[in-house]
């Protein structure tokens, strides 16, 4: 794949692009391995994003010392990419197996990103809707990994997540609930990276 045709690849320098190439064309190799041997058989809410368009976004918001968390980090792919980015970055996911697969890719990469088995909801959290709609979709149940991480949400500058379908007013709610006030939530979706900052949305 020739990542230095992509759009981002004249905003990183040649060693940051090469290390960027390297990691999609895993990241996408795992994800095709995933979705044969995993997906093909049995249902699982792991579906990879577009990591070009996410990166696309995470090199608009690049900062000296921000904190970066993925809520369902999945094969780690996107927290990978925010560290090699320059974020301290994290991710949080539920099925522990993606949470090894992440780690050994982590390390493949030369990242520092930290990974956490667990649930992205913070311990005691509810979700209230006014409607009165409690469904989560797909969002699963765990013990919190907040505390394996050594940070609360409101420590993190970015927060990243890919809703499915009818999950974002819940991600909304979490960050208002628990997020700092400066925290900029980034969700993905069809049209693209949405980014909430304060319950607006910013882009
Ligand atoms: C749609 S995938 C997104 C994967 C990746 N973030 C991306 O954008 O490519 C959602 C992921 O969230 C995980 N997940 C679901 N509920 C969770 C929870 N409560 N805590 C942590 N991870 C969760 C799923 O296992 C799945 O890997």
């Amino acid at each position: 794949m020739n990542h230095g045709a992509s759009s981002w690849g004249t905003e990183v320098d040649a060693a940051l692009r090469a290390q960027l190439g390297s990691l999609l064309d895993e990241g996408w190799e795992i994800w095709d391995r995933f979705d044969c041997e995993v997906r093909q058989q049995n249902w699982h809410p792991f579906v990879a994003a577009d990591y070009e368009r996410v990166l696309e976004a995470l090199l608009a918001l690049r900062a000296p010392r921000l904190r970066f968390l993925e809520w369902g980090s999945a094969t780690g792919v996107i927290t990978i990419m925010a560290d090699l980015l320059g974020f301290e970055a994290y991710g949080i996911e539920l099925d522990p197996a993606l949470v090894d697969t992440a780690r050994g890719l982590a390390e493949r990469h030369g990242s520092g990103a930290r990974f956490a088995a667990g649930s992205f909801l913070p311990a005691g959290y509810e979700w209230r809707p006014s409607n009165g709609d409690d469904r989560r979709g797909t969002i699963g149940d765990g013990t919190s990994a907040y505390p394996g991480l050594g940070h609360p949400l409101e420590d993190f500058d970015l927060v990243y997540g890919y809703p499915w379908s009818g999950e974002q007013p819940m991600m909304l709610d979490l960050i208002r609930c628990y997020g700092s006030r400066e925290a900029r939530l980034l969700l993905n979706g069809s049209e693209g990276v949405r980014i909430y900052r304060n319950g607006r949305l910013e882009s």
